[in-house]
């Protein structure tokens, strides 16, 4: 023991070394479900490269429509900055009611809708929710890349189900039902498709829908571009089936048909058991989406659809110009895409898509996104996106095309 001023004090401990252990990150494992997207990779490039033309947006170009932004901006004046309920703006779950009431005659209730921030939180809602060891998914391939690695996050197994560019990517209902087995627990539909713009008609829609519920499997379907169907059809929903919504999960939103992607606010329509089931674990995620843009969707949904009208004639305008320079293109097979704002045409089989994309980009200065991005069986294929204007889309492949031909594939 020393002294001091007259007091014991314990003599001082030898001091600690402190030395720091790099350890990893403990990431949770299901974390390893999550791919490094090829997007990202192109997108970083393009990021430090000059006069990149990118036809690898995966959102509108066109403005959102004035009404739209000014029901936004008198919200938030008005001090509309607080929560809203959590299953969402009443007056939105009312205009959504009454809009998906209208569209497909189906009588729904406030109660079978629930307000999202946009459609991936309502895809993350509804598949991380459901998907478990020993469920299989079976999931279109390609398709948005989102779906799978949800589902395996979550435990759940993944079934591809591919389509072809030959016959433009439509699925081919019997692909889908006779990969139907014990194990099966859900499919998974997005017509118009991302990436590939397919968009399916009633009898594939019906026909899967049918079997599913006969058969006790859920079915959710993403529906963020049934808007963008550019040739004369009618959009088919889930919705528009006759089966109960015991097996369906419809998910869709703002982003695409109103220029409203970063305003976030996306739906789940189901039967009034799930959604009371989602409704709890939204609160648990987001709480609510954003309120002033909730207002903006009410605004969206009860105004003038002239815009809507308006953008289906710039992408259909676009479509049919990109469809034409890709086959113009060396070595890409195309296809008439009928809806969305994509196309995926095909390289030869033994292409890589990923490396010709970078080299693409290097050497062209078009920015694209490879296959992989989107399934397993498409790494052959290359996703352009045709929203943006048409003199770019020309400028695009005027680089393009005589890069392609002095490729040797
Ligand atoms: C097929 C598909 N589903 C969902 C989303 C996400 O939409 P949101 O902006 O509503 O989250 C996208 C966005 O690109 C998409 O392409």
């Amino acid at each position: 023991m020393a002294t001091s001023a007259g007091k014991t004090v314990p003599e001082s401990a030898p001091k600690r070394k402190l030395t720091y252990r790099k350890t990893k990150a403990r990431w949770h494992p299901s974390m390893q479900a999550i791919p490094v997207p090829g997007i990202r990779r192109m997108v970083n490039m393009a990021a430090e490269m000059d006069d990149v033309i990118h036809l690898s947006i995966g959102q509108p170009d066109l403005p959102t429509p004035k009404h739209v932004t000014d029901a936004m901006v008198d919200s938030i004046q008005a001090g509309q900055t607080g929560y809203t309920m959590d299953a969402g703006l009443p007056e939105l779950l009312v205009a959504l009611r009454d809009y998906y009431g209208n569209r497909y005659g189906r009588k729904l209730s406030t109660e079978n809708i629930l307000v999202t921030s946009g459609a991936t939180e309502a895809m993350y809602l509804a598949l991380s929710a459901t998907a478990a060891p020993g469920r299989q998914f079976l999931v279109v391939d390609p398709s948005f890349l989102l779906y799978a690695p949800l589902i395996r996050m979550n435990g759940g197994e993944v079934k591809f189900i591919p389509t072809r560019p030959e016959n433009g990517h439509q699925l081919d209902p019997d692909d889908i039902i006779k990969n139907i087995s014990m194990r099966t627990f859900a499919v998974v539909l997005n017509s118009p498709n991302n990436p590939t713009g397919a968009v399916y008609p009633k009898s594939t829609i019906e026909r899967i829908v049918e079997e599913c519920a006969f058969r006790g499997i859920q079915v959710f379907s993403d529906e963020v571009y049934d808007h963008l169907v550019l040739d004369d059809e009618e959009y088919s929903s889930v919705l528009s089936c006759g089966t109960d919504l015991d097996h369906l999960m419809c998910i869709s939103s703002f982003s695409k048909t109103y220029s409203m992607a970063g305003l976030r606010v996306g739906w789940i329509i189901s039967s009034q058991g799930a959604i009371k089931k989602l409704r709890r674990y939204h609160m648990f995620t987001t709480s609510v989406a954003n309120t002033p843009a909730q207002f903006a969707g009410v605004a969206a949904l009860e105004g003038d659809q002239q815009s809507v009208r308006d953008m289906i004639d710039i992408y259909r305008e676009r479509r049919d110009l990109i469809v034409d320079l890709v086959n113009q293109t060396p070595y890409l097979t195309g296809y008439k895409p009928n809806g969305g704002f994509f196309i995926f045409p095909d390289l030869p089989d033994h292409v890589d898509a990923s490396d010709l994309c970078l080299r693409m980009l290097k050497e062209t200065g078009v920015c694209t996104v490879p296959g992989d991005a989107f399934g397993e069986h498409c790494t052959n294929s290359i996703r352009f996106s045709f929203s943006t204007t048409s003199e770019r889309i020309e400028q695009a492949f005027e680089r393009i095309i005589p890069w392609m031909k002095k490729q040797n594939l």
